[in-house]
């Protein structure tokens, strides 16, 4: 029997793709002059040739968790603090390609000058924890926190996976950025500005949940107790103005769709698996799956942990698969498994693939610009405070996660 998909013809909450009703959740599906065929030879070759007609003009960032297909063309690849760092150190490429995600082009337009072009292949390529935070609940939720009496004492700290709008927030209510390198860093800084970690100051810590709580407790030694979680939809964030009070971190409800996924058992079956075997986690996992982890940290620690990984031992990884997959085929010598009994890709980043690079780059050579990403002045100058604050924050080297 064959099954046909007819579209309900009454059903405005149901967007199809591609049908041209909601041009927001649709960006990326236009690109014009025609995306390359999937199944096209020579999208290889194609990509060499275009990367080489442009030569120095372009520059090619790729996040760890870009497919293969896309990272083989990255002239510098990390996790998203070193691109960041990569990208603003590279004035003299006129074009920025980021195989990456949306927030991540935003934040490479802010940190390049006016006269750099910053172009993400596929605009679908979003991230559904950026998302969970948008810019009029935060303002809202600030206004709540004066309400309470305590804005003037809490500091806003956003992970890097937040939207410019969000970045800008923070740089005007004196507030920083941070990625997973740095978010111990960016938090003590954040509370030396209202008192030190053991005053009664206050961070509001967006819009990772997980990171926020796991960098609060075992990293600054601040109580599970202190934390709060700040629900956008409820007055108050559902806590009472008491509760708030009493608060030493305010952890937006947000989370990673990819690594809220890995669960305490997978932890205990891991190593009941394999005894002795090392669980290695992004600090965007849970609390309950960090704390039953042996080491943690971000992208970046998670390769150089590896490397750095005696030949032989036995390795569980909670992070996105791309980077496991990577990883296991780079050492063929240790024993490395996937902390999930289910496929975990990032669809959004996996949304960055090579006929998207390929028309990105071809369109660059034949002089048409696609997929610009740029931030509206206002918002970059705001934001860049934000940023500047974390680039000056002392460096810890990813190997001390
Ligand atoms: P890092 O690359 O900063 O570790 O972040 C992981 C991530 O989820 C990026 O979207
Ligand atoms: Fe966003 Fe998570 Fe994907 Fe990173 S892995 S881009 S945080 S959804």
């Amino acid at each position: 029997m064959t099954t046909t998909f007819t579209e309900p013809s009454e059903s405005p909450a149901l967007l199809l793709l591609g049908k041209r009703r909601d041009p927001l959740s649709e960006r990326g599906v236009d690109c014009p002059g025609g995306l390359p065929e999937a199944s096209d030879p020579d999208l290889v070759e194609r990509a060499r040739a275009a990367k080489a007609a442009l030569g120095e003009r372009v520059f090619i960032l790729g996040h760890h968790y870009q497919r293969d297909e896309v990272i083989q063309f990255a002239d510098v690849t990390g996790d998203s603090f070193k691109l960041a760092r990569d990208a603003a150190a590279r004035p003299e490429a006129e074009f920025i390609v980021f195989c990456g995600v949306h927030f991540m082009a935003e934040s490479a337009d802010i940190l390049t000058s006016d006269d750099q072009t910053v172009v993400l292949p596929d605009m679908a390529a979003g991230c559904s924890m950026a998302d969970m935070a948008n810019i009029n609940q935060v303002e809202d939720a600030w206004e709540q926190l004066a309400e309470a009496g305590i804005a003037d004492r809490t500091v806003p700290v956003t992970y890097m996976n937040s939207t410019a709008a969000i970045k800008a927030f923070c740089g005007r209510n004196q507030g920083v950025v941070c990625t997973s390198s740095n978010a111990e860093v960016a938090m003590r800084w954040a509370y030396d500005q209202v008192g030190g970690v053991d005053g009664d100051g206050k961070v509001l810590f967006l819009p990772d949940q997980h990171l926020g709580r796991n960098t609060a407790v075992l990293q600054l030694g601040l109580a599970l107790e202190d934390c709060v979680v700040y629900d956008p939809r409820k007055p108050y964030g559902g806590n009472t103005p008491e509760e708030l009070e009493r608060a030493r971190v305010i952890l937006w409800k947000g989370h990673c769709s990819v690594h809220g996924r890995f669960r305490k058992e997978n932890v205990d079956a891991a190593r009941e698996k394999v005894p002795g075997i090392n669980v290695l986690v992004h600090p965007e996992c849970t609390h309950e799956v960090v704390t039953g982890a042996d080491y943690v940290g971000s992208t970046e620690f998670i390769i150089k942990t590896l490397d750095a990984a005696e030949p032989g031992s036995s390795w569980v990884i909670g992070t996105e698969l791309n980077l496991v997959r990577r990883l296991a085929n780079a050492h063929p010598d240790k024993d490395i498994h996937f902390l999930e009994d289910t496929v975990c890709f990032c669809s959004t980043m996996n949304r960055i693939d090579l006929p998207h690079l390929v028309w990105a780059l071809e369109s660059l050579v034949a002089g048409d610009v696609v997929n610009r990403i740029v931030v509206d002045e206002q918002t970059q100058t705001e934001a860049r405070v934000a940023l500047d604050r974390m680039l000056a924050l002392p460096a810890k080297d990813a190997s001390q996660d």
